[in-house]
């Protein structure tokens, strides 16, 4: 058996003054995550936040490379799911790191996907009024996106996402090696979030993802590619809007119609996230397609070709079970934007890799647009 080839890592930076980090990107930079953060906080100990899936496979490897740089560590184990950004777990968690005797200069570590990354950001942003943290991400979803940023939060009964804060890490660590023992649909659902940095914003990067998407999901040095590639441009859009009163909203392409599919199915395994942003996208090109002299046609269904391509659902149809009606769906849309005067906001696009922001979009031609799309199911 040959050994695997172990490239340097790439290290992309969010730029944000005295809160920049870097973002390491390659198949085995988890080796290096006790010498760089020993780097970084010199004589810090560490409470390792991870849950009971990603634990099986990769807490080991990771005690491991603490223990080796001399980092000491203990760590937290909650239920795999989105269940665990909840008020209970958040207080199980803040109180499990306090009884581990972490102190304002150690650290906790977020290993996991977006849920982990979400609460233990979280736990950090408020425990002993603040603790540093690193991203450990282990799918591809929080590799791409929830990692980098320091949006975090749990969940409320109104809604996901609503009690929460920016609190940025120190470092991302992102060994895309973990990636491999997630399952298919997990990453096939990560690969929307992936994809819509071309669509938004960087048309070369769409095509090439065209041609090499095999290989991103193979693994190997596309992935790798695709990996840093996204991360810089969400990097780019976060040192640019870190509190997204402008320009960080575009990464929310998809999402005003994804998240009232994802409501509608009731958040559960029926549509995983990025499922529903596949299908919210493949809606926004096309109902972008369909204003005036706004997108060509041709060009939306390029777009929606690509994610068909890759397995993920474009179209209404593609979700399986009941869908709510379209006046519950318009509820969705309203419980999820503010309507003001009956105009919506949205992400629209002018051509693949270009979107924008539509603040007058008249909630009578997204009702139009559903039920038709309702229609065709
Ligand atoms: N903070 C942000 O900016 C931001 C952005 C996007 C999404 N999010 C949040 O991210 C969450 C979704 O994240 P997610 O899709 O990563 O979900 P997740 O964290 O629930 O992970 C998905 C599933 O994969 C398992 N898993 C994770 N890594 C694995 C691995 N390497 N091998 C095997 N199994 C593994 C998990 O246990 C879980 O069952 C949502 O709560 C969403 O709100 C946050
Ligand atoms: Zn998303």
């Amino acid at each position: 058996m040959t050994a695997p080839v172990r490239n340097d890592p790439t290290i992309v930076n969010v730029a944000l003054g005295a809160r920049s980090y870097d973002i390491v990107i390659g198949r085995g930079p988890l080796a290096s995550l006790g010498a760089r953060i020993a780097a970084l906080r010199p004589g810090a100990k560490a409470v390792i936040v991870t849950d009971d899936n990603v634990a099986r496979y990769h807490l080991e490897p990771a005690e491991a490379a603490l223990r080796h740089a001399g980092v000491a560590s203990s760590r937290v184990i909650v239920p795999a799911g989105e269940a665990s950004k909840s008020y209970r777990v958040f207080e199980q968690v803040c109180e499990a790191v306090i009884a581990s005797r972490i102190e304002r200069g150690d650290l906790a570590i977020a290993l996991g996907g977006g849920v982990i990354g979400d609460l233990t950001g979280f736990v950090a942003s408020v425990v002993r009024r603040g603790l540093d943290y690193v991203q450990v991400p282990t799918t591809l979803l929080a590799d791409v996106d929830s990692s980098v940023g320091g949006k975090t939060a749990i969940d409320s009964a109104h809604g996901k996402n609503l009690i929460g804060a920016f609190h940025q890490p120190i470092l991302v660590l992102a060994d895309t090696a973990l990636l491999d023992t997630l399952p298919e649909r997990e990453f096939r659902a990560g690969y929307a979030e992936l994809v819509k940095y071309g669509l938004l914003g960087d048309a070369d990067f769409f095509a090439w993802l065209e041609k090499n998407w095999r290989d991103v999901f193979a693994g190997a040095s596309a992935r790798d590619h695709a990996i840093a590639e996204s991360c810089r441009a969400k990097a780019a859009i976060v040192a640019r809007d870190e509190r997204e009163t402008g320009d960080r909203a575009l990464l929310n392409l998809g999402h005003t119609f994804g998240h009232a599919l994802e409501a509608a199915c009731g958040f559960s395994d029926r549509l995983l996230h990025g499922e529903a942003i596949s299908a919210g996208m493949a809606l926004a090109f096309e109902f972008s397609a369909r204003r005036q002299g706004l997108l060509p046609m041709a060009e939306a269904k390029r777009a929606i070709r690509h994610l068909a391509e890759v397995g993920l659902p474009t179209r209404l149809r593609d979700i399986a079970g009941p869908l709510p009606s379209v006046d519950q769906l318009m509820e969705l849309i309203a419980q999820d934007k503010k309507v003001k005067r009956g105009m919506l906001t949205f992400i629209l696009v002018r051509s693949i890799g270009a979107a924008f922001i539509e603040a007058g979009v008249d909630a009578r031609e997204v009702r139009v647009f559903l039920s038709e799309k309702l229609a065709e199911r």
